[in-house]
This record gives C-alpha cells, structure tokens and sequence, in this order.
C-alpha cells in the first residue's frame, strides 16, 4: 500500500513583485503584507499610481501607508479608487453619524474592542466589502495594539485534496446578530442586522484563486449538515486560522497609518492588549460583489 505523503509547505509565489512602475514595497511576511513608501495618499494620485496601488493590493493583500495625513474627505476619496464606499449595518437609522466612516475607538471605558476575533468585514451582508481602510492616529502610549491579518488563499491551499473537494460543495450562513449583538450588545436596525449564506469555498474575482471563506465573526453555521457536523467542520477551519502563523502578517501601527486589506481573500483580528489606555481610528470600506461559488 503506498501513503501519500502530503506537503505542508505552500510555496511562495513566484508572480509576487517588490517594484511596480510608481513606487517600491517592503514585504511584512512572505505570504501577506507589504509596506509602500512614498505615497501621499492626500495629494490626487496619477492613473499609474492607482492601478500600481490595485496591482500591489492583488499581491500582497494588505498594505500599509505610513505618515498620511488624511481628513475624513481625503480618506473617503482614496476609498472610492477601489469601488463605491459600504455603509456599516449599525449604522442603519443613525443619522448624526457619518454613514460612510466607522469610529473604531477603544479607551479604558470601552466594553470592546471592534474585531477582537479573527473575521472578514460584515460578511453577512448579501455583498460583502471587497476591502477595508483603516487609518489609525492614536496608538496606545503603552505599545501594541496591533493588528493580525491571515491569508485565506493559503489557508485554502493547506487543505487536502479531498477536505477540499468536500468544502467546495457546502454553504455557510453569516449572521450580523452574533457579533453586533452578542458581542457589542448594538440595538439592531429596523429589521434586524444581515444574515446570508455564502460558499465555504469561493473564488476571488480578480485573481482567480480559491478562497476559504468562513469566519468565527460571523459564521454561525454549514447548510445541510447536522448541527454538530457544521460545528466540526466550523473548528476545523478556524483553528487552521489560529495555529498557522505562516499564514499571518502582523501590522503594528504608528498614528498616521493607513491600513488597507482585501475581505476577499484575507481576515484580520484586533489585539486589546492595551487596557487602560487608548486607541483610535477611522474605517472606510468597499463595497464589493456578492462571493461567487467556485
Ligand atoms: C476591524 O475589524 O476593522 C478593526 C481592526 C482594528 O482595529 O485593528
């Protein structure tokens, strides 16, 4: 009888460039996340930067802007280059608040820290953000409050063949209640917070490559499983999340960092590890296509 022996290596790709026309980046990791110098992200940008900025983004999957100096208008603005700007669901029926930008502020009174658990950005919306910006201008004065990112096309790729094939042909509901809700304790919108099914396994519309699109933010459950089957398959998943660092890249921000990652293909987890003192942001996302079946 001969044992396959599978590898768990996931080589490193060979199409990942360091030089595009209009600028350099400096790689964070291998496999995700890259820093882009000389970029001032609140002067107008030529076409080439743009389409470099879209190319990098499709490389690396999270960029990092250091010492922008960005007004709300300036933000929303480098927003739009990648797609029409998502309006958070907590802030449906909350007119005195900008629908356009989410505060992430966290201080000694806060009863949570937004995106403390590995998740992608309110994947319970039917269409999803494509991407995230957050630009980050109070660090804690104690250090840390960094943020972790993880790939999920490599994620996707250290299945086995047959886990797989089998993954490829299953849903997942996504439900906005059991974050806003059961963590943040939000009163939800007229009609309740998003709930959408989603595969388990999509494909990333612009590069092509297979995804594992779960995530223990919003994932409640598989369709058409047992109960106890889906909570299995759920772990089995997010623990590859968890006990893989080569799957991660971690960004530690100075004030005046701009952050942007792809939901797509990537999820991130905010670490509070700086009780008592503060940290403050502001997020702009992207919307982006409902996640396509592979
Ligand atoms: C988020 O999930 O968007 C928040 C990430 C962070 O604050 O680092």
């Amino acid at each position: 009888m001969t044992v396959a022996v599978l590898s768990k290596h996931v080589p490193i790709e060979e199409t990942r460039r360091t030089e595009y026309a209009s600028f350099k980046v400096q790689p964070i990791s291998p496999h995700i996340g890259a820093e882009i110098r000389g970029l001032d992200l609140s002067k107008p940008l030529s076409e080439q930067q743009i389409a470099d900025v879209k190319q990098a983004w499709a490389d690396w999957l999270v960029l990092v802007f250091r010492d922008q100096h960005l007004d709300r208008e300036a933000h929303k603005a480098f927003g739009r280059h990648f797609g029409r700007l998502h309006v958070h669901p907590m802030h449906h029926g909350r007119p005195d608040q900008d629908p356009e930008i989410l505060v992430v502020k966290t201080t000694a009174k806060s009863a949570y820290t937004a995106g403390e658990g590995w998740h992608t950005d309110v994947s319970c919306d039917a269409i999803p953000p494509l991407g995230s910006l957050l630009y980050i201008t109070q660090t804690p004065e104690c250090g840390g409050g960094d943020t972790l990112f993880a790939n999920m096309y490599m994620a996707c790729e250290m299945l086995s063949p047959p886990m797989r094939t089998f993954l490829e042909g299953l849903t997942a509901v996504h439900d906005g209640a059991m974050p806003y809700i059961g963590n943040y304790r939000s009163t939800p919108p007229e009609g309740g917070y998003p709930r959408h099914e989603h595969p388990v396994i999509t494909r990333h519309p612009v590069t092509g490559r297979e995804v594992l699109y779960v995530n223990s933010g919003f994932t409640t459950h598989i369709v058409g499983v047992q109960r106890w089957e889906s909570r299995a398959i759920l772990d089995m998943c997010f623990d590859l999340l968890r006990r893989e660092p080569k799957l991660h890249c971690r960004v530690r921000w100075e004030p005046n960092t701009l952050t942007m990652w792809d939901n797509r293909c990537t999820q991130h987890q905010a670490v509070w590890d700086y009780y008592p003192y503060s940290r403050y942001g502001e997020r702009v996302s992207v919307v982006g296509e409902e996640p396509p079946a592979r």
